[in-house]
């Protein structure tokens, strides 16, 4: 052996990390350097002699070897260097680079020499990074799938690499497959309704400044199919120690439906309010209609007697003063009752004043005198004066409903017909009362009497309205009560059966 062959020799027995081993047709070992030493755990005396497949090859590779180096002396087919997990002496797994060499190849001695190098290390760097792969697409797993669960796209935009994540479900919102959209913030810009757009762009410069900002935001986005979708946008900036925006993450939630119904509820809330405001309308007239009724045909009942009494050269300058003047009076109270129902009806408007009960009391037996007079009926009245603080022109209509359904009822009453009106104080409360002998309301009606539109006249002589009216003047603008009775009592010695109307109002 020369020299250099020597040093040749030296040097590969004393490489590290390259394990070179030399067997014999056998497998036998003839040849194991230091490196082999240090990768396989076995020193060069306890190698030598012994079996490749024994040594260092794991049991489930052992046939396969034998027969590939079999192959190998008699067909010449060399093996492949390949990357291999073989076995330490102490059982562990050792992944090696091996590369196989055939001396004396077509000899009785053929010589296989295997030159390894160890990748044990790397393959331990490789399975690390593999486990936290695995690690991170787990976490990401069951972020995704909590996110899924809770149906919400989610987005996470790196600042500062300028890169976007955006969801499975982010994408599957709008309607597009994974694939078809780019994990991008243009993604997410080009989809934004150019209604919406800067606006969008305000909140997210917003968010960028505002240190702990988060921010929950709606606006609409483009679907595949070109509709539009709502949704809610919440997220939040994350900053470095510097306190520069790195990171903005959020959820979109699709709000289409409650937006939509959302809509649907102030629409129905706007058609009842327009509904609403027509039935008012509509009571509002019938109201007037009623409130009418009785001056009008006092009107006309003076008018056509004036007439008569002209015809027959009976009037007189001073007949027909009156009955002008109770015409322009009447003709005033039309024109306020249109005003008292505008009160009644926008009530920030309402007129409260101060007045004397017996002066109302007055006015309102004015408005219905000619009735009264026509009608043959008596008029008998206990003032016990007191001052209220109320809607002067809503109270005068409640009398004049009651002793205009007084006066109804009397029509059916032969002989004595008798209005009776009280007033008093009483517990700090003012009280009027109006009475007559019109024999009562029948039992079976009278909690009917005050619903609306119940009446049991003929429809052109009532509408029901009346004390429907009434009670809701008394009783909510007026602050007082209104209740009914029938009662029997005493009259200038004739016994008398009728209704009492109790009306009580807080003084002031
Ligand atoms: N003093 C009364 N005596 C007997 N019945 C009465 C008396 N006052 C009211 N009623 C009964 O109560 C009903 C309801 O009265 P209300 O004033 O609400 O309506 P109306 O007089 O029938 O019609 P309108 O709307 O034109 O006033 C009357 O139809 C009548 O039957
Ligand atoms: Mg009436």
């Amino acid at each position: 052996m020369s020299n250099e062959e020597k040093k040749f020799i030296e040097l590969i027995s004393k490489i590290p990390n390259v394990a070179v081993q030399g067997y014999n047709k056998q497998r036998e070992v003839i040849y194991w350097n230091e490196a082999s030493e240090n990768i396989y755990g076995y020193s060069r005396e306890e190698a030598l002699g012994q079996n490749l497949e024994d040594l260092i090859i794991p049991s489930f590779m052992q046939s396969t070897v034998i027969s590939h180096i079999e192959n190998w002396h008699k067909s010449g087919i060399a093996i492949p260097a390949a990357e291999l997990p073989l076995q330490h002496k102490n059982g562990t797994t050792v992944y090696v680079y091996s590369s196989h060499i055939m001396l004396n190849e077509h000899t009785q001695n053929p010589e296989m020499f295997c030159v390894d190098v160890n990748l044990t290390e790397q393959k331990k760097l490789e399975s690390t990074i593999k486990n936290k792969n695995l690690e991170l697409e787990n976490i990401f797993n069951s972020y995704d799938f909590a996110v899924r669960g809770s149906n919400d796209g989610l987005w996470d935009w790196d600042i500062k690499n300028n890169t976007m994540f955006l969801s499975k479900r982010w994408k599957e919102m709008l309607g597009f497959q994974e694939n078809e959209l780019e994990n991008c913030v243009s993604t997410w810009k080009k989809l934004i309704h150019p209604k919406d757009y800067d606006y969008c762009m305000e909140y997210i410069d917003d968010a960028l400044k505002e240190k702990n900002g988060s921010f929950e935001k709606k606006h609409r986005l483009k679907h595949k199919n070109g509709s539009w979708i709502w949704v809610l946008d919440r997220g939040k900036t994350f900053f470095d120690e510097e306190g520069k925006p790195i990171r903005m993450a959020g959820f979109h939630t699709d709000i289409t439906d409650v937006v939509k119904k959302d809509k649907e509820i102030k629409e129905k809330e706007r058609m009842l309010l327009h509904q609403s405001k027509l039935a008012s309308m509509g009571e509002m007239l019938a109201n007037i209609a009623h409130q009418w009724r009785q001056p009008l045909s006092s009107i006309s009942t003076l008018a056509t007697g004036t007439k008569i009494e002209k015809e027959m050269d009976l009037l007189t300058d001073d007949k027909l003063l009156c009955a002008l003047d109770s015409i322009n009076e009447t003709t005033q109270h039309l024109s306020r009752t249109i005003d008292d129902f505008k009160n009644f009806y926008a009530p920030k408007k309402k007129k409260v004043t101060i007045f004397k009960i017996i002066e109302l009391i007055s006015k309102t037996l004015k408005l219905v005198s000619s009735q009264i007079i026509i009608n043959d009926i008596h008029i008998t009245k206990n003032i016990t004066n007191f001052e209220i603080q109320s809607l002067e022109g809503e109270l005068v209509q409640v009398l004049m409903n009651i002793i205009s359904n007084a006066k109804d009822a009397l029509l059916n009453v032969e002989g004595y017909r008798l209005i009776e009106i009280n007033s008093y104080t009483k517990d700090n409360k003012g009280v009027i009362e109006i009475i007559d002998n019109a024999k009562g309301i029948d039992k079976k009606i009278v909690n009917k009497i005050f619903d609306p539109y119940f009446t049991t006249k003929h429809s052109t002589q009532g509408t029901g309205l009346g004390l429907y009216m009434s009670e809701e003047i008394v009783t909510k603008h007026l602050k007082g009560t209104i209740t009914v009775e029938n009662i029997n009592f005493e009259k200038n010695g004739v016994s008398c059966e009728g209704a009492k109307f109790t009306i009580s109002l807080p003084l002031i």
